[in-house]
């Protein structure tokens, strides 16, 4: 991919932006424009590209002198970050004064799509230039990434600041998926649950809430409008997921139904405590010096999925089995107590906080063994598969 600088303070975080796309398995072309140099050197984008840097159209170096059509005939996309106010307002017109313009207008717009990452003051980003200018690059097929918002280099707060590195190579690797569930929407639950004791103690498990996370990413990248229904996990909000955030089974089913009725899909990732105390105690329990040990007497919790495939108009409900034995019996239980089309079997220990996982899907016609993988991987898989079955049943799974 080529990597394009024009001028900007943000240029500092191209230095980071280009490790981060190479450790994703990117070839990093870096061209800068003459105002990007003055905010970080070619030779350190050469150093950790590991390729010259381009940054004249009149580059001797090619053999027909001509970087501004070579370099972006083998690249996949090209990406300028930062894109600067007077950069972006040069695209739109299709101005090409000097190399990074000319190879976005001279690069074959059918294969090697254009992603520009603004950098800018928020009093820039929000001029009205420079809205219609973003406006009209949109309508031209560029996909503009971001700004951020937050505290500005100037000193100013606000819309306007380039994505961080790490977030543009997630934007970049969504960009490339493919958009199998395009306008639909995605409902899914993800982690443990905690159910309190008394103000200091619960019951709770050791689900990670990796699975689901990676499942909400994959339907995110997608191109799914993606609800997370989360338990108390440590794990950042993948891009573009909506997070709702909860503690007890009793908030997760009713965050969960809330959300059901209008969602496509659901996929039920969560570890959801099975019971919960019947009544929590208001203060800390205190030990009685070895004379007795408290008694906790528990109520089962709802079952979410149960409740959510029982929906008139319900989503298409995948479940997951977290077993320690007789795996593909008791997943196949599932899918016939909680009525859903898909459950996903997996081994519990192997799986609680683990990065990778191997699953096993059973539904009406069989069984189906995925080879161990990363999780973000099965996710993408699994989300292929979902939105396949959309496609081939667009009612599938509903009563
Ligand atoms: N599930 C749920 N609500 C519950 C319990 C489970 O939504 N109260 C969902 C889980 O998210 C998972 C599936 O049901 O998708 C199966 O969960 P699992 O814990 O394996 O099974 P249980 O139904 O709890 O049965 P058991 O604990 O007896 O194996």
């Amino acid at each position: 991919m080529v990597l394009g600088l024009s001028g900007g303070i943000a240029c500092y975080k191209a230095a980071e932006l280009v490790r981060e796309l190479i450790k994703a398995g990117a070839t990093v072309q870096v061209v800068m424009t003459e105002a990007a140099e003055q905010f970080i050197t070619a030779v350190t984008l050469q150093a950790l590209s590991n390729r010259t840097v381009f940054t004249s159209q009149w580059d001797a170096r090619e053999a027909n002198n001509m970087a501004h059509i070579n370099l972006t005939r083998g690249a996949d996309a090209v990406l300028v970050a930062p894109a600067s106010a007077d950069f972006i307002a040069k695209l739109l017109h299709g101005r090409a004064d000097d190399l990074l313009s000319l190879l976005c207008l001279a690069r074959p717009i059918e294969r090697c799509p254009l992603l520009v990452a603004p950098a800018m003051n928020r009093e820039m980003w929000a001029h009205p230039a420079t809205q219609r200018n973003v406006a009209q690059l949109k309508a031209d097929g560029a996909t503009v990434l971001g700004p951020g918002s937050g505290d500005q280099a100037c000193g100013e707060i606000g819309d306007g600041r380039m994505l961080e590195p790490a977030e543009l190579r997630d934007e970049l690797i969504a960009f490339f998926q493919p958009k199998g569930l395009a306008g639909r929407r995605v409902l899914v639950t993800a982690g443990p649950t905690f159910e309190p004791i008394d103000p200091v103690r619960g019951l709770t498990n050791r689900s990670s809430g990796k699975m689901g996370f990676a499942i909400a990413r994959a339907a995110a990248e997608a191109g799914a409008e993606v609800t997370l229904i989360a338990g108390p996990v440590a794990l950042a909000t993948p891009r573009h997921v909506r997070r709702v955030d909860v503690t007890t089974a009793a908030e997760m089913h009713a965050a969960a139904l809330a959300a059901a009725i209008d969602s496509d899909v659901f996929v039920a990732t969560a570890a959801v405590a099975d019971w919960r105390v019947a009544s929590v105690a208001g203060a800390k329990i205190k030990k009685a010096d070895g004379r007795s040990v408290p008694v906790l007497e528990l109520v089962e919790n709802p079952d979410i999925l149960a409740a959510v495939a029982r929906l008139p108009k319900r989503p298409y409900c995948v479940g997951f089995a977290a077993e320690s034995e007789n795996l593909l019996a008791y997943a196949r239980e599932k899918l016939v107590k909680k009525n859903v089309p898909l459950i996903i079997a997996n081994i519990g220990g192997a799986t609680f906080g683990e990065d990778d996982n191997a699953i096993t899907l059973v539904d009406a016609a069989g069984d189906h063994e995925w080879p161990r993988a990363g999780k973000l991987a099965l996710a993408r898989r699994l989300v292929a598969e979902i939105a396949a079955r959309l496609e081939r049943e667009p009612t599938a799974g509903r009563p």
